[in-house]
């Protein structure tokens, strides 16, 4: 869960920055993603839901137009940007995630102003868990709100995705920034990648005995490695080879995908085809009030990704099978993948049984401790005050 305390102390943080008040203090949620692992950028399902943990951004307007950005998890690299020279490259590290919502609003025609903003965070950034997605999604916000902007929130998804893209250079799909702007409490957001229609399932874990735990595995997850993106060029490969606009395209039909000759593409199709179908299943399980039964499709996600699109990491893999011996219902990696966090859907009365098999199985081999957390379907980003 967010501190109780996490507006007052982004406000503090705020005060000790600039030495006066912040206008508005505004958060958005990290994300776990259920099901639907590499589809958003194949314009196919996922199925996120929002933590409770994220990022605070504590602003208020200046009149010198210039954006000054302080992280209180990284303090020692303050930046300070004249908004109008903004541009691709021109910040680095962390601030480039905000610097870059900025410049990707005014490219847009949305003028933003001058602006002081303070962050603070309870979401381990390389937990896989998109802390840089909160960090843009709560920027997005302070800055059209204390600017008077109304823009909605798929388009607000949309700018922060093109930052991430085009600004900091990731090409990442739109699941992060729209399962930070889009979710609500008690559900997942199934979003369409294609037609950006999406819909809230109800994930009411508790009323049925069950939790979803996150397992950080304590490897870090980084996307501009290069890995994700030579998966995405791989997906774009194979449609092109199998003669459509994306593999969203060639749903239910895996006899087309066995006949591409490349059998990297062959199964990196193949992961995307089933894993679109996985997420539909899922969510008439979900909808039928059939939660427990999603075990096997959240195993056979991680198989998947584990065999044919090679993305998971040995203390995934191990995670996922420890998990599965000490009685979860089904395990995963979540997100981009080659580190980060597992999720695992367990009994509550069996959940203790799962922690310590994860929890040995790690020590056994040396690791250090994983991290352990119970995902509550939270609220999407919104203004704290
Ligand atoms: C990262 C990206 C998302 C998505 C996932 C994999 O989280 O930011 O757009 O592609 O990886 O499902």
């Amino acid at each position: 869960m967010m501190p109780p305390d996490a507006a007052d102390q982004a406000a503090r943080w705020f005060g000790e920055c600039y030495a006066g008040q912040a206008e508005g203090v505004w958060h958005a949620p990290g994300r776990v993603n259920l099901i639907g692992e590499h589809t958003d950028y194949n314009e196919g399902f996922v199925l996120p839901f929002a933590l409770g943990q994220g990022v605070r951004a504590a602003a208020s307007r200046r009149d010198d137009g210039k954006l000054e950005l302080r992280s209180r998890q990284a303090p020692d690299s303050p930046v300070t940007v004249a908004l109008d020279t903004l541009a691709p490259g021109s910040v680095t590290g962390w601030a480039a995630y905000p610097a870059g919502v900025a410049w990707a609003l005014r490219e847009a025609g949305q003028p933003i102003g001058g602006t002081s903003i303070a962050i603070d965070a309870d979401l381990e950034r390389g937990s896989g868990l998109s802390s840089s997605a909160a960090l843009e999604c709560a920027t997005a916000l302070a800055l059209t709100e204390l600017h008077g902007l109304s823009v909605h929130r798929p388009e607000l998804a949309a700018l922060a995705r093109h930052a991430e893209n085009e600004f900091v250079g990731v090409p990442t799909g739109i699941m992060d920034q729209s399962a930070s702007l889009l979710c609500e409490a008690g559900h997942a957001l199934l979003l369409d990648c294609r037609s950006g229609e999406s819909s809230a399932v109800p994930l009411d874990l508790a009323a049925v005995g069950l939790i979803l735990l996150v397992v950080d595995t304590r490897v870090p997850h980084e996307l501009s490695d290069g890995r994700y993106a030579a998966r995405r060029r791989a997906c774009e490969e194979a449609a092109r080879a199998l003669g459509v606009r994306s593999l969203r395209d060639v749903a239910d039909d895996l006899g087309a995908v066995n006949r591409l000759t490349d059998p990297v593409l062959r199964r990196r199709a193949r992961h995307v085809i089933t894993e679109n179908a996985r997420v539909l299943e899922t969510v008439a399980l979900l909808r039928a009030g059939q939660a427990a039964s999603c075990g096997p499709l959240l195993s056979a996600s991680h198989a998947s990704l584990r065999g044919d699109f090679e993305i998971s990491w040995p203390q995934a893999a191990a995670a996922v099978a420890a998990a599965a011996a000490g009685g979860a219902l089904g395990a995963r990696m979540t997100g981009g993948g080659f580190g980060g966090s597992i999720i695992a859907l367990t009994a509550v009365a069996r959940s203790e049984q799962v922690r310590a098999s994860i929890r040995d199985g790690f020590a056994r081999l040396g690791w250090p401790e994983p991290g352990f957390l119970d995902a509550l379907p939270s609220s999407g980003a919104r203004r704290l005050r």
